[in-house]
């Protein structure tokens, strides 16, 4: 054969040897066929490598210059596409293997929980928004007492059972005795009495301490809302009407209220206001009473001249019986399965 025909016959087979190389690399399906090809194509007993050791057969410069540029051609067209491959699978495997070790955190923002306000908070907001609504306005006091507040200014007499220490908790402070948890919420009555002036319309909403043991009515922390009206010419009809419109507004137009005559130092007359269930059953919510003069006059003001009523209701009480719940003692295990449902 002669040179020429060599040269053309080989420079056929670099071009198909070349073609062949390029869509083998296209055709690798993964990294590890692309590795096997790259391999392959840069043996020293290659295809192409094999045209090399023909090339320095030929006996024209020419000839193996231009067998040489054909060669070096297709050898840098091979390893561009080797490399440009190479980097398509490591970008698709570098995000599959992101995709695969993300975690999806969208569930856990839109699932997170908001807290909210406990059912005894619920309630005590609700019972100052229906007084608030009935013109009330909201006055509070400490829940450490003095002796004084908590019962002698609201006639009770030393000798009153509700003082001695079995119902009453103490403090070691100043004189023994003299210094106490507040076991009701009356005693903001007298706060109120000697720092505003009548006309008075105010509910007093606030935590109480008795030395009760719990039961599914009675906690030894509970919170009370006391009611102090005091104006000219103010009657027990007035109470009984703020009453049943509260129960009305509180608890729904199916409950009604009534009071029972009985006794309380600081009101006279005095009654227990009880309200009935839809289904018949009454609950005792509080007491409340015309106030008592001897009461007025501690706080201030002239019973000949004004006149008013009182009551103080258990918000716990309220908050159990407004939700349906059955033991008192569940509002305050903290159990957030159960809280949450209200
Ligand atoms: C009083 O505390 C009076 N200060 C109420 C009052 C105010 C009368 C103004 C007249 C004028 P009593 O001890 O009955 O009253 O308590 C009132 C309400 O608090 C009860 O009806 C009940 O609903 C609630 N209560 C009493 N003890 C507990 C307790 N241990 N746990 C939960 N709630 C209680």
């Amino acid at each position: 054969m002669s040179e020429q025909n060599q040269v053309g016959s080989m420079s056929q087979s670099i071009e198909m040897a070349k073609d062949s190389a390029l869509s083998a690399i296209k055709n690798a399906v993964d990294l590890t066929a692309l590795r096997v090809l790259s391999v392959e194509l840069n043996k020293k007993e290659s295809l192409l490598n094999s045209f090399k050791s023909d090339m320095g057969k030929l006996k024209s410069v020419d000839d193996k210059r231009m067998i040489g540029q054909l060669l070096n051609a297709a050898a840098t067209q091979i390893s561009a596409l080797l490399e440009s491959r190479t980097n398509e699978f490591q970008d698709g495997e570098l995000n599959e293997r992101i995709e695969r070790e993300s975690l999806d955190l969208t569930e856990l923002l839109t699932v997170r929980r908001r807290g909210h306000s406990h059912i005894v908070t619920q309630a005590t907001q609700r019972l100052e928004d229906v007084f608030v609504g009935l013109g009330f306005q909201i006055a509070e006091g400490p829940e450490v007492e003095t002796d004084f507040n908590n019962f002698e200014a609201l006639n009770m007499p030393k000798s009153h059972p509700a003082r001695s220490e079995f119902d009453t908790m103490f403090l070691q402070y100043g004189e023994p005795g003299s210094v106490l948890l507040r076991t009701h919420t009356s005693p903001v009555q007298i706060r109120v009495m000697k720092s505003w002036k009548p006309p008075i319309y105010a509910i007093m909403p606030g935590r109480v301490f008795r030395r009760d043991t719990p039961d599914a009515t009675h906690m030894p922390v509970f919170h009370q809302i006391e009611g102090l009206v005091i104006d000219r010419g103010i009657t027990f009809a007035h109470l009984a009407g703020t009453i049943e419109a509260f129960t009305k507004a509180f608890f729904g137009s199916e409950f009604s209220s009534r009071l029972r005559p009985s006794f309380f130092p600081f009101t006279e007359p005095s009654a227990e206001f009880d309200i009935r269930r839809a289904d018949g059953e009454w609950i005792e919510l509080g007491g409340c009473g015309m106030v008592h003069p001897n009461v007025l006059i501690s706080g201030g003001i002239d019973p000949e001249e004004f006149s008013g009523f009182a009551f103080g209701f258990g918000i716990d009480r309220m908050a159990k019986e407004r939700h349906k719940v059955e033991d008192i003692r569940e509002m305050y295990t903290n159990d957030l399965r159960f809280l949450r449902q209200f």
